[in-house]
């Protein structure tokens, strides 16, 4: 049969490694209550090419909601429906980089951002990253030395560390960028995702230096089938994305969608789903967290997002340890999967979103028994 969904998971193999929501935790119902809510206000205009921007109801809803999240003003004139976040890197690497510039990224970072990287002949350098979020010291140096056009960053509950930036370092980070005038590019698609304290605020508070551009997503916060996010920007920013050949020839991106997502937020549905995603998270990071104490790994307990980031007992690799675990019936990232350059070897993602407590315990369990069967 062809395939509907991007992985399939092998049955009997509790998968640690995938960074995905739960099947059954989709928002079927809510979805279907915002379609019929939209669908009967008898406007098709939803159904025509879509202005470039995106639909401009939309951009107002998601500017009053992000507001309410981040508890400062958003702008609606500086935000820009996307197609998610891999998306909005492929449009910024098309509109602000040539092939050959430089793209200083995280070690570890999401790793399948480094195909879009790769993809548009761009030169990817990478700086370290410590329990405050990406050291801005580091980059400084590396800053003068490489002249990047754009640095990657996640700043708030890393893929895959976990790690958020700290104020103070957001705060260098920015000035910088305005030194060396690099740009910014924020991935922040777990900021809404914090299951304790809240983060520092969202690089969008800076976007007026024109230095930072923020990516968000609807695919953490409601459904990655909706293939929809945001940018922020500064209103010049967002002119030069407009622009690309593929937003002139077929407009902003999936009018349909952003039609559905618009009635989520005028409904209240999206806040509601959210808190829902939180606390069902936050019990599971803690079971996860707790099953781990047993074991002889350590990690930074998870504050948000979706993955715990363990460093294994001396000597132990985690590729190694990940053929091992396979025959116990748990699966789970390797270090190196995420370090551009292959640092982290010693390292493993977790991720805590898609199972319940239950599976994740036994997970845990089956891993014990492959680190010990390893050492
Ligand atoms: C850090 C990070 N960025 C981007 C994505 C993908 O975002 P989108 O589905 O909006 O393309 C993910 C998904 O795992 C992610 O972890």
């Amino acid at each position: 049969m062809l395939k509907s969904v991007q992985t399939t998971l092998a049955e009997g193999v509790i998968e640690l490694g995938v960074g995905h929501p739960t099947l059954d935790m989709l928002p079927l119902e809510f979805m279907q209550q915002a379609a019929a809510h939209r669908f009967a206000q008898g406007d098709p205009s939803f159904l025509q090419y879509g202005a470039e921007w995106g639909d401009g109801v939309l951009r107002t809803e998601l500017a009053a909601f992000l507001a309410g999240q981040y508890a400062f003003p958003v702008d609606p004139e500086e935000l820009f429906i996307s197609g998610g976040v891999s998306q909005a890197l492929d449009l910024v690497c098309a509109m602000f980089t040539q092939p050959g510039d430089t793209i200083i990224v995280e070690d570890p970072t999401y790793f399948l951002a480094l195909d879009i990287f790769r993809n548009h002949r761009l030169k990817i350098v990478s700086v370290p990253v410590d329990e405050h979020g990406l050291d801005v010291d580091a980059l400084s140096t590396l800053v003068a030395a490489h002249r990047p056009r754009l640095v990657y960053t996640i700043p708030t509950h890393q893929n895959p560390t976990g790690a958020t930036l700290s104020a103070e370092r957001r705060e260098q980070l920015v000035r910088l960028a305005q030194e060396h005038d690099f740009l910014i590019v924020a991935d922040e698609v777990y900021h809404l995702l914090s299951y304790g304290d809240p983060p520092p605020p969202s690089l969008t508070a800076h976007v007026a230096t024109g230095q930072v551009l923020s990516l968000g997503s609807f695919s953490k916060i409601l459904a990655p089938g909706t293939r929809l996010g945001w940018i922020s920007a500064r209103a010049d920013r967002l002119e030069t994305l407009a622009r690309n050949g593929m937003v002139a020839s077929g407009g902003g991106f999936s009018p349909l969608g952003s039609a559905v997502i618009r009635s989520m937020i005028e409904l209240g549905l999206l806040p509601r789903y959210i808190q829902g995603l939180r606390d069902t998270f936050r019990a599971r990071a803690s079971a996860l967290t707790d099953a781990l104490r047993a074991l002889p790994v350590t990690f930074l307990p998870p504050q948000g997002g979706y993955f715990v980031w363990l460093t294994l007992p001396d000597g132990l690799d985690s590729a190694t340890l990940l053929e091992r675990a396979v025959a116990q019936g748990v699966r789970f990232q390797p270090g190196n999967r995420f370090s551009p350059d292959q640092t982290q070897g010693h390292r493993a993602r977790l991720c805590f979103a898609y199972y319940a407590e239950t599976d994740l315990r036994e997970g845990v369990r089956r891993l014990g028994q492959a680190i010990h069967a390893t050492l």
